[in-house]
């Protein structure tokens, strides 16, 4: 007991001391401004990998392995038309908000996993495993609103009286009704999944 209460400042100012000068050779000053500059190289360094994660070649180093998606997408309108506007793997898998983004990114830990355990590592694979990983994108696209599609297209911007009869004929009301795009429109860039009913 005595022998505690004796040592217990000695620590304590030894800490302190060290706290205030952690190297005979560097100040405070010193490690503030480095520290500084390290953050915001790894700031810059987080973006920049947020950023790069975001590219087609990217996302296809592992989805093109099993055929398939990225072939799709580049047949389909939102790779190549008129206007020239091109929707990327990402512009449609992952939000545009920074907060959402990060936690696209944190679930993505999931499709690591699912790549080191060959989940779907073969074209057959794939086919088994697609139908399951398409209904978690409907459930997405769903919980948000279609915001994925909302970033390119708007209602309010659309004219419907350019469009065909049937676009117009089965927006206008459904739209109406709060029905979300994805709710008619699956499909648009990949194969629908086989279905068994
Ligand atoms: C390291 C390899 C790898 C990379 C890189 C990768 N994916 Fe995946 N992805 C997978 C695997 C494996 C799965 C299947 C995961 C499962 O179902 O367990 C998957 C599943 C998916 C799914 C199905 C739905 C879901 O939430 O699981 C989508 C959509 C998807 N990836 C899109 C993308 C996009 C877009 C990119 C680029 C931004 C990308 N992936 C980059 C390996 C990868
Ligand atoms: C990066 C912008 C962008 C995103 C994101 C996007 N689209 Fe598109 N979409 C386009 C462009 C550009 C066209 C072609 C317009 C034209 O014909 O010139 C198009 C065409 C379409 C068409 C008509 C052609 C077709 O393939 O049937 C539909 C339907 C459509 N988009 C639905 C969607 C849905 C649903 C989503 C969300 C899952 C979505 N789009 C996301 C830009 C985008
Ligand atoms: C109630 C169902 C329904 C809803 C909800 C809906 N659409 Fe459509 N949309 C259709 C149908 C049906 C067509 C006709 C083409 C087709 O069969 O795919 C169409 C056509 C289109 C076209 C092509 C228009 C043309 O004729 O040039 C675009 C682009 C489009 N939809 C985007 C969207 C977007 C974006 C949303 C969400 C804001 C949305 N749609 C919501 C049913 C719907
Ligand atoms: C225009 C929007 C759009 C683009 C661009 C797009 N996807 Fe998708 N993706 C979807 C939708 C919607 C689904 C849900 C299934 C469906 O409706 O086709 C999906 C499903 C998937 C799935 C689950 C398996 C499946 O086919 O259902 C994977 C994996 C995937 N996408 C990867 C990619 C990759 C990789 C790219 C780029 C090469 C890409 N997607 C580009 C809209 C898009």
């Amino acid at each position: 007991m005595a022998s505690e209460t004796t040592r217990q400042p000695g620590v304590t100012r030894r800490m302190w001391r060290w706290l205030w000068s952690p190297t005979a050779r560097f100040g405070w000053g010193v490690i503030f401004v480095a520290g500084g500059i390290a953050g915001v190289m790894l700031w810059g360094g987080f973006n920049w990998a947020m950023q790069a994660s975001n590219s087609p070649e990217f996302c296809l180093s592992c989805h093109e392995m099993a055929d398939n998606v990225g072939e799709e997408w580049m047949r389909s309108t939102h790779y190549n038309n008129p206007s020239g506007v091109r929707a990327t793997c990402a512009d449609c898998h992952v939000p545009k908000d920074w907060f959402p983004k990060v936690v696209r990114k944190i679930k993505a830990s999931r499709e690591l996993y699912g790549h080191f355990t060959g989940v779907i590592d073969t074209p057959e694979k794939f086919r088994a495993h697609r139908a399951e990983m398409a209904e978690r994108v409907w459930a997405e696209m769903t919980a948000s609103d279609s915001q994925e599609c909302r970033n390119c297209h708007s209602e309010h911007a659309m004219n419907f009286e350019e469009q065909s009869a049937r676009s117009r004929e089965k927006m206008v009301p459904g739209i109406e009704e709060g029905k979300t795009c994805i709710e008619c429109h699956k499909g648009i860039a990949h194969r629908l999944p086989p279905r068994d009913d």
